[in-house]
Parts: C-alpha cells; structure tokens; sequence
C-alpha cells in the first residue's frame, strides 16, 4: 500500500485555538477555527480541513464524556459537545447470506441508518449546528438530496435555530421530504438537480445569508469520522482484528474523506500502522460516476456531470465537491472505485432485505460494488470487509415498495384469505 497519509501533523500554527485550527489542503494556508464563517481558503479556494495539535488514542474514546455515540470521540473533534439527540453507535451486523454468496473471509454491515434521522448525516449534523451556535449565526441552509435536509431540518430545530433547505424538485425520496416539513424547516424545492442547489446556496452563504452545512463545511466531516472509528472499534470487539477494506456509496465523497481522515489521524497517534489503513473503496451510480470516471483515468479532477439519473436518488450527483479529499483517500489506502447500475443497486437492496436489513438504495450500491469487485477478482476471498450502508430503508417507502412484493387485495373473510393462500 502506497500511503503518504497527507500531513495531519504539521507544526501548530499561532492561530490556533485550543491545540484547534482550520487548515487549506492545497496551499497551506492556517487560520483560527471559529473567529469567522470560512468554507473554502481565503488564497487558494482550497478545501479547508480542522486540524490538531495533538490525536487520541483508542483508549482515550469514551474517557472523558459519553461512553456511546458521537460523543465518545470528543478528543478527536473540535469542540467538546454538540446538539445532540444520541446519534452514532451504530449496529455492525453479519449479513452470513451476502457473506456466503460473495465469498469474503468476513463482511459486516455498518448500518447508518439506524440514526436518529435514519442517516449517517446526524454524526455531522450534531458538530455542525453545535459550531454554528458557537459562530452566532441565525439561518441555517443546505442542499441536499434529502438526508442533509432531514438532518439539518432536526438538528436545526433542536438548536432553535431558522432552517432553510433547497432541494431537486421531484427528485427526493418522500420520507425525507416528510422529515424536513415536520422538522419545520422552509423547503424550496429547486427547478435543477442537486449540484445546481449547492450552487445556489453556496452564493447565499457567500452572500452572509445563510450558514452552509453541506459538506463543504469542514466541521461536518469531523463528525462523520465517528463512523471510521466506531467500525475499526466494532470490528475488533467482533473478530479481534480490523478489516481489510471498507466500501461505501459515494456522491459528494464527504464520507470518503473523512473516514480517510480519522485513519490518517490514527497513524499519526501511533495507534495503526499506514498498512492497517482500510483500503476505501466507492460505489457511486452509472447515471452518477464522476468520481469512477476520475479513478478509472487516473485524473487530478473530477469532471462534471450535468446529466445525472438514478434509482438511488440520494447520490443523484454530478460535481463531488469533496473529490480534492477523496481522490487522495482512495487511492493512498490503494482504493478503487466502481459503478454499478440501478438493477444492481436493487438487487443488491432486496439481498439486503433478505438478511434483515432495511436499507435506501444509495445504501445498497455498498453490496451491489461489492458484488461486482468480487466477481472481477479485484476484492478477493480472504479480504474482511466492511460495507456501509448510509440510509434507512424508509426514507424511500415508493424504492423500498417497487422492488418489493406486492400487497394482494382480499375481502375480510377467513375462508377467501385461505382460497387466495391456496392458490
Ligand atoms: N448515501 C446516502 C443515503 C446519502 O444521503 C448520501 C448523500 C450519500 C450516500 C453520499 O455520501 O456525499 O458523503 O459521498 N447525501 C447528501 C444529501 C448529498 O443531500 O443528503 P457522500
């Protein structure tokens, strides 16, 4: 494995706060973390990254604070408490039937869905809206596909603070839409696709008018590094070792780079080996791959896709702002990454399904890479290997219901339920 691991640590610039700073990952460039609202370099337009002085070790995690959940990681995150509504520590279950179909030395499922908002975005969502308050901002926004919505929507509203969502129009899943409307955020829904809402949002935040956490924002990925950590702990109490390779579906490739980035700190905390480092490995969509497109040509860039579809509405994206992270991520663990079509994704959610799973169809792209990779030998047979699943199965009720069997309508009478059973 060829891991370079870009530097987490780098001497401790003067603008720290706390051992805490904000970081360009192109230029260099330093600043305090929390003084004022920054989402790119002031220099460059870089990606901006929260760095430490120092990195915890795996004894240090539930120390201090909780012992579950986000929170247990405090040591590893900028701030010592969020909003919080006990997000994290999520379920890692066997799944013997994929298990036995694809032929691994062991694979789990980590399964995000089991959040409180049915995502992993709450892990985000909880540092996010904590640094917002500690910013004094009013209006919180995103785009989404739905789930940042529906995060944002609840975490917003527990903070008590303004909350406004764009979103595709016609193309979000009805239960996040339902989440966000009952969280009580204001919804526009948006005459483009997803990338045409972040645009648009990005100008209000640049604009002062809203606080951005899309994952742009640099503080939501430290959040979602808990889901890196929690499978290596997980794993570990299951097996007594860490696993190989974790794949997981990609759109704007924010979990890709952080669960890169809670790697790269464990190595520098002297608690893994650069070659223990799980090797990364993203699914994205056919209708969807620009980040397959870039690893596949060996590109800096990823280009954009202005044409987008997918059963997988959530990852329906054609611009990966995180790929300058997630390119690095994939390919310094020695990474691929892979496209797989909607017939693949549902099959991949009914075997899901089959085992116990209940799990969106952005979700199931994690199997469905899987499965492909172990067929073209690129995945191998003694591999332990860690799919993440990212939504819960009913934050799609019409996906979950077309691939599923349909209802048989039947008079209320015993003896038609038994001719109908018969038949
Ligand atoms: N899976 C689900 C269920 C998602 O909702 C998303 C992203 C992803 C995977 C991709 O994760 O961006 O870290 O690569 N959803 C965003 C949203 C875009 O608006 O809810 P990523």
């Amino acid at each position: 494995m060829n891991l370079t691991l870009s530097n987490p640590t780098a001497p401790v610039p003067d603008v720290a706060d706390d051992g805490v700073w904000l970081a360009c990952i192109e230029c260099g460039w330093t600043g305090p973390p929390f003084d004022q609202i920054r989402y790119r370099c002031p220099d460059c337009d870089g990606l901006l990254e929260v760095r430490y002085d120092d990195h915890p070790t795996f004894d240090d995690f539930g120390e201090r604070g909780p012992k579950r959940g986000v929170w247990r990681y405090a040591d590893a995150l900028p701030v010592d408490s969020g909003v919080s509504i006990e997000e994290g520590d999520t379920p890692l279950y066997e799944v013997p039937t994929i298990e036995d179909e694809v032929g691994v030395s062991a694979l789990r499922v980590k399964h995000e869905g089991m959040n409180p908002t049915g995502s992993f975005k709450d892990r985000g969502m909880t540092l996010g809206v904590r640094v917002a308050q500690k910013l004094g901002v009013s209006r919180l926004a995103c785009a989404s596909t739905g789930n940042t919505s529906a995060a944002l929507a609840c975490y917003g509203a527990r903070a008590g603070s303004e909350v406004l969502v764009l979103l595709p129009a016609g193309k979000v899943a009805a239960g996040k839409v339902a989440q966000a409307s009952l969280h009580g955020a204001r919804i526009l829904e948006v005459d483009g696709n997803f990338d045409d809402c972040l645009d648009v949002v990005s100008d209000l935040a640049d604009r002062g008018e809203a606080y951005l956490l899309n994952s742009l924002n640099p503080f939501r990925l430290e959040g979602q590094k808990t889901i890196g950590l929690e499978i290596l702990e997980g794993f570990r109490d299951q097996t007594g070792e860490l696993p190989d390779r974790i794949v997981l579906p990609v759109g704007n490739a924010g979990n890709t780079s952080a669960l890169f980035k809670a790697f790269r700190e464990l190595v520098a905390a002297g608690e893994l080996a650069p070659e223990e480092v799980p090797t990364l490995t993203g699914v994205q969509a056919e209708g969807a791959a620009p980040m397959v497109e870039a690893i596949e040509e060996g590109a800096d860039e990823v280009r954009r896709w202005d044409e987008v579809e997918t059963v997988a509405t959530a990852i329906r994206i054609g611009y990966p702002v995180n790929a300058p992270k997630a390119l690095p991520a994939i390919r310094e663990t020695g990474g691929t990454a892979v496209a797989v079509s909607d017939g693949e994704i549902t099959d991949a959610q009914r075997a899901l399904a089959r085992d116990g799973v209940g799990v969106e169809p952005a979700s199931a792209a994690s199997v469905a890479g899987l499965r492909t990779l172990r067929e073209s030998g690129e995945i191998s047979a003694d591999e332990r290997v860690v799919c993440l699943t990212t939504g819960h199965l009913l934050k799609d009720p019409d996906a979950a219901a077309a691939a599923g069997v349909e209802p048989e309508p039947v008079p209320a009478d015993t003896d038609d339920v038994l001719s109908l059973l018969s038949r």
